[in-house]
This record gives C-alpha cells, sequence and structure tokens, in this order.
C-alpha cells in the first residue's frame, strides 16, 4: 500500500494539500480547520508531514509546530504536535508510526527543548518519552456582585474588524500565568473560539484585553485573557458585568490577585509532555483551553 502513496512534508503553501488535509480532519474528528483561512491562514511554524495518494487524498497526517511556553517564569522553547489522523482504510499499517517518527525526529533536529500534545489514546505516545500532565481548575464561589452597566463587548468572529482587534491583541500578549501558559499562539485561540459555540470573547477597552469565556448554569469559566498587562480577579468581573455565583479558571491563576481550590480537570484529552521532568511543571496547573491543539 505504502508504495502507491507520496509522503509530503512543509506542504502548506500548496493550497490543494492544505485543503486535502482539511478533508482528512473533517471526516476523521468532524472539524473544519479551514476556518483559519478567516484569521490568515494555519500557523506559520507548522511542519506538517503527510501520505497522499495518486488523486491528491491526505490519507494520513502529523503535524509539529512551535509552541513557545512559559513555565515556572521561564520560556521555553517547545513543539506542539497536532492533526494526527489516519483514513480507516490505511490504518493497521504503520502509516502513523512513520509520521510520529518523522515528526519527532524534526522537533529533536529543530533543537525544541520539550514536546506537548493533546490526545484521547495516551499509549500511542508513551514509547517516544510523552508522560501525562494531570491538569487542574480553580475554583471559588464570589459573594461580591458585579455592576449591570459593565464596559465589555461581545467580540464577533464574523465581523473582520473584530478578527483584527483580536489578532492584534494576540500578537502583543503577556503570559496569562507565569506557572505555565503559552507564550503566543494566535491561531490556536482563534481556531478553538470559532470551533465551540459556547466559547464567549469580551473585549474589556479599560485594559485592551480579550477575554475568553463560558457560562456554565451560575458559574463562570475563565479561560484565557489576552492582554499587555493581566488585570486581576476583580477588575475583570467588573468590566465583564456578566451575573454569576461561582467562578472557575481554567489556567493558573498567579497574575490574577485570586485564588481558589483546585479540582482535577476531566476534559476529554489528556495532556502530555515529553523533555521535561515531572517536577518542572509546576502542579497543580492547567494549559489553558484555549491553547488546545
Ligand atoms: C490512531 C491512528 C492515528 C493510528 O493510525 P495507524 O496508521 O492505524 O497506526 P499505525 O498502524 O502506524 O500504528 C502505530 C502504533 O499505534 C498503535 N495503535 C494504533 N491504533 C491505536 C489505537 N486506536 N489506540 C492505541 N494504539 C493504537 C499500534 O499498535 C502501533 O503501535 P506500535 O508502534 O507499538 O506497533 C488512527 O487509528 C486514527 O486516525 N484514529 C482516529 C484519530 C485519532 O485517534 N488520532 C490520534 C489522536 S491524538
Amino acid at each position: 500500500m505504502r508504495e502507491t502513496l507520496t509522503l509530503r512534508e512543509g506542504y502548506f503553501e500548496d493550497p490543494n494539500a492544505f485543503r486535502a488535509l482539511a478533508d482528512l480532519l473533517q471526516d476523521v474528528f468532524g472539524i473544519d480547520i479551514g476556518l483559519q483561512s478567516r484569521f490568515g491562514g494555519p500557523d506559520p511554524s507548522s511542519m506538517p508531514f503527510g501520505y497522499f495518494d495518486a488523486t491528491g487524498r491526505c490519507v494520513a497526517n502529523f503535524s509539529g509546530f512551535s509552541m513557545p511556553l512559559f513555565i515556572k517564569g521561564r520560556a521555553i522553547v517547545a513543539a506542539g504536535f497536532q492533526s494526527g489522523a489516519v483514513l480507516p482504510v490505511f490504518r493497521g499499517r504503520g502509516l502513523y508510526r512513520d509520521l510520529m517518527q518523522r515528526a519527532f525526529a524534526w522537533a529533536d533536529k529543530q533543537g525544541f527543548e520539550a514536546g506537548l500534545l493533546l490526545t484521547d489514546k495516551p499509549q500511542l505516545y508513551h514509547g517516544y518519552g510523552f508522560r501525562i500532565v494531570p491538569q487542574f481548575s480553580v475554583c471559588g464561589d464570589v459573594t461580591q456582585t458585579v455592576p449591570a452597566d459593565a464596559e465589555a463587548r461581545e467580540i464577533d468572529l464574523k465581523n473582520q474588524d473584530d478578527v483584527a482587534l483580536v489578532l492584534r491583541i494576540l500578537a502583543d500578549r503577556e503570559p496569562v500565568s507565569h506557572q505555565l501558559s503559552v507564550v503566543r499562539q494566535s491561531e490556536g485561540f482563534l481556531l478553538n473560539a470559532a470551533l465551540d459555540p459556547k466559547i464567549r470573547l469580551s473585549y474589556l477597552p479599560g485594559f485592551d484585553a480579550i477575554l475568553a469565556w463560558r457560562l456554565y448554569g451560575g458559574t463562570l469559566q475563565m479561560l484565557d485573557i489576552a492582554a499587555r498587562q493581566i488585570p486581576s480577579m476583580s477588575e475583570i468581573r467588573d468590566a465583564l458585568g456578566v451575573a454569576h455565583d461561582r467562578i472557575e479558571v481554567f489556567f493558573p491563576t498567579d497574575r490574577l490577585e485570586w485564588s481558589g481550590d483546585d479540582r482535577p480537570y476531566d476534559g476529554s484529552c489528556a495532556l502530555m509532555v515529553r523533555g521535561l521532568q515531572p517536577s518542572d511543571i509546576p502542579a497543580p496547573s492547567m494549559l489553558s483551553p484555549m491553547a488546545d491543539f
């Protein structure tokens, strides 16, 4: 079977090949990464490895990309791995093993200190040095009410001016946490917001900040804050002005002047890391879901 397939690496400059990958991910995961074209296209640091058949169909893929992190106050040169999929009729023939080996070898050659991925099949990656990092959100009750005349404005990702505003703020953001956060990853932030209708983005003009959040019952779930200067929890709540009686934060709260109780995060995928010792990663902590990839 392998003989009839062509291996392509770093093929995103070819729009047909990118479309073929989007089709593969639509078939396997039911998500449309083609939405990224509204937000300036795929991450320029992406290094996809894919097998294509004679008709140009992408039948297997695994991609690496640059994902600089902040961990315990230190900038870490890390690679993320994503878009791992093989069409059902091509499975069980070693295609994915081949692509994983190529992508991890590429990352090693590039000199990335660490590798990260999210998966519902952790056993696939144990043999390549990846270990699960347990994740925890931070929860707390609130007593103070929020003002009704809040200044926040909801962002509409169908509006190009709003997209430009979010991109500007993401390009110049401070790490949302010094404990564990991505330094920069605009593409993931916007794609995650566009793919999940429950995620809302609000612009807080007083702080020139974008807050990604959800309301779950009476709980305000904070997913990420992009800003030059991270506002405190009380400043965020006042500026947002959405009634709630509980807060859950999905990133470490070291910059929010607020703390709560840690709660194990039961996302559908596990965060896995290689190249770092468990003691290198603050515990408990979690990587913002807006960095999901
Ligand atoms: C998971 C998937 C990518 C595997 O592709 P594949 O080409 O069939 O995999 P390979 O034949 O190259 O097998 C590679 C290794 O993975 C193992 N493996 C394959 N499918 C697996 C599965 N569903 N669960 C756990 N391990 C699996 C194989 O046993 C093999 O192990 P080995 O290298 O120790 O022998 C493919 O089944 C798929 O696209 N599934 C749906 C999407 C998905 O789950 N993607 C990965 C998400 S991170």
